[in-house]
Parts: C-alpha cells; structure tokens; sequence
C-alpha cells in the first residue's frame, strides 16, 4: 500500500539557484506528447519512479513523484546522470536543487500552486500552468492515483488562497513587471515592436502594450496559425519563425518568449533585423532559457530586460503580501491535514478493489484445485448446491470488509468540515 511517505519533490527553482542557471534544467525534445511521453517514461524506468509530473515556469523546474526511494546523494547522482547527462561542469543538480519527501513534498507543491514560493508572490499564472503540466503529464500516463490526488488538493488550496486572502489583489506577474520597466524607459508609442513567440505568455505581453498605446507591431511564431491568433488582436502581419531572418520592417523594441530549449535570436539573426541600424534597441526576453543570445547585449547598443532584472519590482511585490503569508500558511496547514486523513482514505478504497476478485480467485481455486476429486464424486444436484452457498458465501464475504471501508471513509469525510 501507498504511503505519503511516497511523495518526493525535486526543484529547481528562483531560491536554490541563480534564474540564469534554471534554463539549464528545463527538460528539451519534449514538444509533442509522443517525446514527453517517452522521457518522462525513461526517468520513470531508470530511476525506479511510479508516477512522474514535470513542470516548468520561469522561476522554476518541479519534478513531482512517487517513490519508495529516498532522495539521497545517490539518487541524485542517478537522476544527474539519466536527465541531465551533459550539465556544464560548473552546475550540479545537487547543489541547484531542493527536495523534500512526504508531508514536507506536499506542503511545497500547495505553497507553489498558492504563489507563495513564487519570485512574484500573488502570481496566478503558476495554477495555470501546473494545471497544463498535469493534464499533459496524465494524458502520456505518467502519473496515476497519487499524483492525480495531490494536484487536486493543490488546486482546491490555491483558489482558497485567493479568494480568501489578499494575496492575489492586486494582479501582478512576471509579464506585468517587465511592462512596467519598459514604461520606465518611456518608449516611442510609434515604437516598432517585433513579438516572437506567441504563446500565453506573449499574449499577455501583447495585451498589455495594446493598453498601454502602442500599435506597431509584427509576430513571428514557429507555426503560423497560433502567429496569426496573436497578430489578429494585435491587428498586424504574422509570419512563421523560420522567416525571421529575411524580415526586412527593422525594429525599435524585440520581445521573445517562447519554449525554445536554444536561442532563437543569435548573432547574424540579430544583425539581419537591425537592417543596419544602430539606434539603441530595447530587448526583452522573458523566456527560460532565454531565447536572445547573451553576446547580443555586449555585441550591440541595447537596453536589456530579462526576468532576473525584474528582482527590484518583486521586492516591493512582497512588501504588500507579506502580511498575508500567515493566513495562507493557516490555509495550507488545515488542507494538509485533511490529505493525510483523504489519501489513507483512498489507499483503503484502493485495497478494496481488490477484494472482490481475490475472493473469486479463492473460489476458483477451491473448486478446481482444492477439493476438486472429492467436488467431482458428488452427484450433480449436490455440487449445483454447493455451487449456490458457494456464491452465496462469496457475497457476504465481499460485502463485510467493503461495508467496513465505506464506514471508514464516512468517517473521513465528516470530518472533513
Ligand atoms: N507564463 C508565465 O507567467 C511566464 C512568465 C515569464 C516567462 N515565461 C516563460 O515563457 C516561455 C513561454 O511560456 P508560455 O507560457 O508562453 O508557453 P506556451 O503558451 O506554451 O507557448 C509556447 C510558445 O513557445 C513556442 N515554442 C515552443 N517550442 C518552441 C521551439 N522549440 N522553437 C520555437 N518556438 C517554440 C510555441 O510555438 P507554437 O505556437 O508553434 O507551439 C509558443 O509560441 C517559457 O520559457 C516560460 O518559462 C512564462
């Protein structure tokens, strides 16, 4: 039987490491489901995992997992070895990383779906995405019952979080941040803006410059349709990524954010939009790992903004929801509690399930094994009678234990409240 002693969490995140170092750590290849599907199933296998979710954000790479293991430097060398077998010898997992197990593994994965672990606390994007990285994590079959419970949990915690306390008032996120900094330096609204990528975050991007006057703009985006979605709100042209480098328009502000394991934006790409024109350009690049080559702010006139510059605004951030730490802890505690009290409850569900088909299994084994000479000498109108008690017995017996569970888990629930 389970236990939540099971429940293993390893993270990379904003406060184990340096952000530029995250980068390193998010898992490439994974695009499609098939390739997700095959990783996430090769770390499984090679480090002996039962259920696996891997998540990824700006400002952090999660893995969530059950395993009778414990996370010791062993395992972290295996897990170095089979997930990042080509880190820069200057980074080890190890020292990158947090793990925590059980009740501790839990509790972080409530405080990040709260935003409370989060670079910017109060942040909704993070539901958002531990959502979609569980449903695709479910959808290849990498996790299972224990996973699937625990996310529940974690969303049910989060949306308290944020309806009941402060934390979320006030909606600021990374993308929100970065807007404000580029507002500092006081633009051109006539600015031309080359947005490449055109994901939720871009999106986001792009909303707020339409909010905030500007109008000039232009989305390249590795598949054209999800391009054109973005370039239609942005009423402007949409091309494929693979164009970028013949794009003749010039620019005065680049913005990149998409999912690229490597950088996207490199040096004779860079010089092929300037168009040769060196005024001084403004660069963000929200992306993790960034998609701008970092030469490009040595090798060029630019002003750079980048999710680590954005430490300064999420310092104040905290200021205001600071005071409202203790009453998510009071939330995260009392959600706590009450997993410990649903996952044994689920493990007994589980064991249950089982019941019915072992006691068919001993029934089988009775008749066609067991007593089978002496089942087989009787007259037919005997066996037929034992046939009947037989099944007779088969349905009580079933019944006791599974009444009892259900009894059990009442018990639970109403305490629950
Ligand atoms: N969500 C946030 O709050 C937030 C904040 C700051 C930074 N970020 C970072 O922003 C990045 C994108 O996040 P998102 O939430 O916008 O993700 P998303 O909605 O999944 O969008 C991913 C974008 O990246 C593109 N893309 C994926 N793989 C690519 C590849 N190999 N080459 C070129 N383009 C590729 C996708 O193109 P297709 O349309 O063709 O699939 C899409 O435009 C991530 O690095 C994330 O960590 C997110």
């Amino acid at each position: 039987m389970n236990t939540l002693s099971s429940y293993k969490i390893l993270t990379i995140t904003h406060k184990s490491t340096q952000l530029k170092n995250i980068g390193n750590f998010v898992l490439s290849g994974i695009d499609n489901d098939f390739a997700l599907q095959q990783k996430l199933e090769s770390i499984k296998q090679s480090l002996g995992l039962d259920e696996l979710l891997y998540l990824s954000t700006c400002n952090r790479v999660l893995f969530l997992f059950t395993s009778s293991d414990e996370i010791d430097n062993l395992f972290l060398k295996r897990f170095e070895s089979e997930v990042y077998p080509n880190l820069a010898s200057k980074i080890s997992l190890k020292e990158s990383s947090v793990r925590y197990s059980g009740d501790e593994a839990i509790k972080h994965l409530l405080e990040v779906a709260s935003s409370t672990d989060s670079m910017v606390i109060g942040e909704r994007e993070i539901l958002r995405q531990l959502r979609e990285a569980y449903d695709r994590c479910y959808k290849v079959g990498a996790t299972g019952d224990s996973i699937r419970l625990a996310i529940r949990l974690a969303i049910e915690a989060a949306k308290e979080v944020y309806s009941t306390t402060r934390i979320g008032q006030k909606p600021v996120s990374v993308v929100s941040l970065a807007i404000r900094n580029l507002l500092a330096k006081k633009p051109s609204k006539d600015a031309r803006i080359i947005l490449i990528g055109a994901g939720q975050t871009n999106t986001l991007v792009g909303k707020f410059l339409l909010k905030y006057g500007f109008h000039n703009f232009v989305v390249f985006n590795r598949s054209l349709e999800n391009a054109k979605e973005l370039a239609s709100m942005l009423d402007c042209s949409a091309y494929k990524l693979d164009q970028i480098s013949k794009y003749k328009g010039g620019f005065d502000i680049l913005v990149t954010c998409t999912a690229a394991t490597e950088p996207i934006i490199t040096n004779s790409i860079y010089i092929d939009l300037l168009q040769n024109n060196d005024d001084k350009k403004i660069l963000i690049d929200l992306s993790v790992p960034n998609n701008i080559d970092h030469s490009i702010q040595n090798n060029f006139f630019t002003t750079y903004i980048e999710i680590e510059g954005l430490k300064e605004l999420v310092s104040e951030n905290i200021a205001f929801r600071e005071t409202e730490i203790n009453d998510v802890q009071a939330i995260i505690n009392k959600r706590l509690k009450l997993f410990n009290k649903i996952f044994k409850a689920r493990q007994v569900e589980l064991a249950m399930k089982e019941v019915p088909t072992q006691i068919k299994a001993i029934r089988e084994h009775a008749v066609s094994s067991v007593f089978k000479n002496e089942v087989s000498s009787l007259d037919d109108d005997v066996q037929e009678l034992i046939n009947r008690m037989m099944s007779y017995m088969e349905k009580r017996c079933i019944a006791i234990p599974i009444k009892a569970a259900k009894e059990h888990l009442a018990g639970v629930v109403s305490t629950k409240k």
